[in-house]
Formats: C-alpha cells, sequence, structure tokens
C-alpha cells in the first residue's frame, strides 16, 4: 500500500506504508524494520502444510528429522514400513502425520541440509510479522489454524480466495474483472468443447505439474514428449491438452474426479467445488496436502509413495466407482462450508475485511 507523504499532488513521494511478501521473502525485513514499515506475510500453502514447518526446529529435536534413507531420489526407499510412523512433535497433528507425509524437505540425510535450514528459519520468522495471510478458511482447517493463532495471533484466513474474489466482483458489479487469467500460458479452450462432448460425470482430469503434459518416469528421455503408446492408446477417450483454463475444466459436469499432484491452489478449486481427488503429491507442501485429503477431509485418496500402475488403476476404480457415494457425499459438504465462509458474514469474507481495515490503519 502507498500513500503520499502530505506533499501535494503533483510531486508527492509516495511512501510505502505496508508490506504484503511471499514466505521467502525476509532479507527484506531488516529494511522493513529500519523504516518502521510493517509487514505480512501471504503465504500460498495451506495450513496443515505451513505448519510442520514452523515447528521444523521442534521436529528436528525430537529426532524424527532427517527422515531415514541415503539417496533422496530413489522412490522405493520411501517404500519403507518406517516411513508409516506418526510424528509426534507437531501440536494438533499427532493422530494424522506419518513420517512420509511431512514436506519433502526433510527428505534429507542431514540436518543441516540448506534446503531445510532456509525452510525452517524462513518460516519461524512468519512469528515476527504484523500478521499472516493463508488462502484456507475455518471450517476446513479450524484446528490447525488455532495452532498456528498461538504463535500469530494476527491470521487472516481468507480462502477460497479464487471464489472470494469473484463473489466480491460481483456483488460490486464488477464481474467483468473477474475473467482475466492469470496465466502466462496460452489456455487450451478446445477441451472445455471436447468435454461438452462427454457424459456427465464421466471424466477424470488428470494434472501432472504445471508443464510436463506426462512424465515417462525415465530421465533420459524427453520429459514433455508423450509416449507414443499412450496418446494412441487414449485417443477414442482421452483428450491431451498442454495448459488448461482449470477452473472451468473443473467445474465442467462431465468431470468426476481430478487425479492431482495436491498443489494448493488445485486442492482448495476442488475443494470448492465438491469434487473428489486422487493425489499423486510430488514435493513439498503437496506432501502433507494429500494427507489431508484422504485422513481428515476424506474427500479423496492419497496414493503418495506407492505409485505403479496396478494402484492406480485400483484407486480410480474406488474414486470413480466403489466409494464414490462417500467421497461425493463430504466433499458436497465442504464445498458448502466454502461456500459459506465466502459469503456475506462468513468467515472468510469478515477476515478480508479485518485485512483492509489493517491495511487502511497503515496509511496515515
Ligand atoms: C492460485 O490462486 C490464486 C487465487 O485465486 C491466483 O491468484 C493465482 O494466480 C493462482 N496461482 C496459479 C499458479 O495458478
Ligand atoms: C471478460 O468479460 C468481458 C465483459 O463481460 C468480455 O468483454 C471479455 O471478452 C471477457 N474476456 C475473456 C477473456 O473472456
Ligand atoms: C529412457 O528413455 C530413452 C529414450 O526414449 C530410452 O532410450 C531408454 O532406454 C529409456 N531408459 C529406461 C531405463 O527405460
Amino acid at each position: 500500500m502507498e500513500s503520499t507523504d502530505g506533499l501535494s499532488d503533483g510531486g508527492a513521494r509516495r511512501r510505502v506504508s505496508c508490506l504484503i511478501m511471499d514466505g521467502v521473502f525476509s532479507f527484506a525485513i531488516p529494511v522493513l524494520e529500519e523504516m518502521g514499515i510493517p509487514y505480512i506475510y501471504f503465504r500460498t500453502i495451506s495450513a496443515c502444510s505451513f505448519w510442520p514447518y514452523f515447528c521444523l526446529q521442534e521436529i528436528i529435536d525430537a529426532g524424527e528429522v532427517p527422515l531415514i534413507g541415503k539417496d533422496e531420489d530413489k522412490l522405493t526407499c520411501w517404500n519403507k514400513k518406517e516411513m508409516d510412523m506418526m510424528v509426534t512433535s507437531v501440536p494438533g497433528m499427532e493422530r494424522i502425520l506419518r513420517l512420509r507425509d511431512i514436506p519433502r524437505f526433510c527428505r534429507v540425510e542431514d540436518v543441516n541440509h540448506p534446503g531445510l535450514q532456509t525452510m525452517k528459519i524462513e518460516t519461524r520468522r512468519t512469528a515476527d510479522a504484523s500478521g499472516l495471510i493463508l488462502n484456507t478458511f475455518e471450517d476446513l482447517e479450524g484446528p490447525i489454524l488455532d495452532e498456528i493463532r498461538k504463535h500469530i495471533p494476527n491470521l487472516y484466513s481468507v480462502g477460497p480466495l479464487h471464489a472470494l474474489l469473484k463473489a466480491r466482483l460481483e456483488s460490486e458489479g464488477m464481474e467483468s474483472l473477474h475473467n482475466r487469467s492469470s496465466s502466462f500460458w496460452e489456455e487450451d479452450q478446445n477441451c472445455i468443447a471436447w468435454l461438452d462432448t462427454q457424459p456427465a460425470s464421466s471424466v477424470i482430469y488428470i494434472l501432472v505439474g504445471n508443464k510436463a503434459r506426462f512424465h515417462r518416469g525415465n530421465d533420459t528421455g524427453n520429459e514433455n514428449e508423450i509416449p507414443m503408446e499412450l496418446e494412441e492408446g487414449t485417443k477414442s477417450r482421452g483428450y491431451m491438452v498442454g495448459w488448461v483454463p482449470q477452473q472451468q475444466v473443473l467445474a465442467h459436469p462431465a468431470i468426476s474426479a481430478f487425479f492431482t499432484h495436491s498443489g494448493w491452489n488445485s486442492t482448495i478449486e476442488s475443494i470448492t467445488l465438491g469434487l473428489p481427488m486422487l493425489c499423486w503429491a510430488y514435493f513439498a507442501d503437496q506432501i502433507t496436502n494429500s494427507r489431508f485429503v484422504s485422513e481428515v477431509w476424506k474427500v479423496g485418496l492419497d496414493i503418495k509413495d506407492t505409485c505403479d500402475r496396478i494402484i492406480v488403476e485400483k484407486m480410480v476404480k474406488e474414486v470413480m466407482d466403489v466409494r464414490r457415494d462417500e467421497f461425493l457425499e463430504r466433499a458436497h459438504s465442504m464445498a458448502s462450508l466454502a461456500r459459506k465462509a465466502i459469503s456475506e458474514g462468513g468467515s472468510s469474507y469478515l477476515n478480508l475485511n479485518r485485512l483492509v481495515e489493517f491495511l487502511n490503519s497503515t496509511v496515515s
């Protein structure tokens, strides 16, 4: 936020009154403190993955990290049973988090690993800020948000942000602003036309990362290249796309489930629409998000570390058929809680107002 410092309009120098910054931006703090400028963190991850990051020192002190296993790149070592042991050092998650569910940064041999240390130190600094913004909502992550509040009392849970933004713009008669995509990649609209030709709830939307369309699981091949046999074999009943208008795809009636790597945007967009998920987490916060999807919110399945073609086939059947009603019922009730959070008087709605008030108060 900017304010003028009292000079007349023409020559006014702009003063920064508050900085809203990303999670690993702490190099700016000494300058901000020297200039007396308040700052707020905006972490774009879930509360359930932020919280173990915040507790990394406690996890290390308890000897639960570094995780066993010598070779970080070998998936096979994560198949070990030891990885199913519960993590006891993250308050509020004692019955949820296994070793395999703590963020990928912990999958190192040495506690002094720079990635792990950076994450630990940067996240802890959040407690020095004037506040923390998270793209989540109270009915989704309440117990974890309460744990975070013990260290960071001024917490603004304002999610699902994409839906809150849409609702607020509509209520102000500015919906035309909403259809602007924030994507730098060209979105393929043909996939919507293809979806239009499919029966209701018959398609599973598979997203494997931001750029790669299909990973071959083979480091020597070109990652972005789709294996010929896969392309040929799925032509009649599938549609491959480089970059999709995701919210439009997820909201399409033909879609019945989301096979996702469990990034937070994807997860919360899916939750907002009441779509069951099949989670193939890959790194960072995804590892924890997928655990919450399956064990806490119970709106999908988590196949991390165990993924092979037989498991994938079995789990797709579970999500699209065998346990479909059970997942759908919970997904729908979570979606209605998301709508409640962003409606007038809801928790995210009020938190956004409170954030705006705070920002205004910094412009004096
Ligand atoms: C994630 O969601 C937010 C809020 O809707 C949006 O502003 C942002 O562009 C999204 N990020 C990506 C990578 O799509
Ligand atoms: C967004 O909405 C405006 C007004 O409704 C319309 O003119 C414009 O073409 C839309 N843009 C996109 C990218 O859909
Ligand atoms: C990986 O892919 C390359 C290129 O297609 C191929 O020549 C090679 O045999 C593959 N390696 C393995 C281990 O599958």
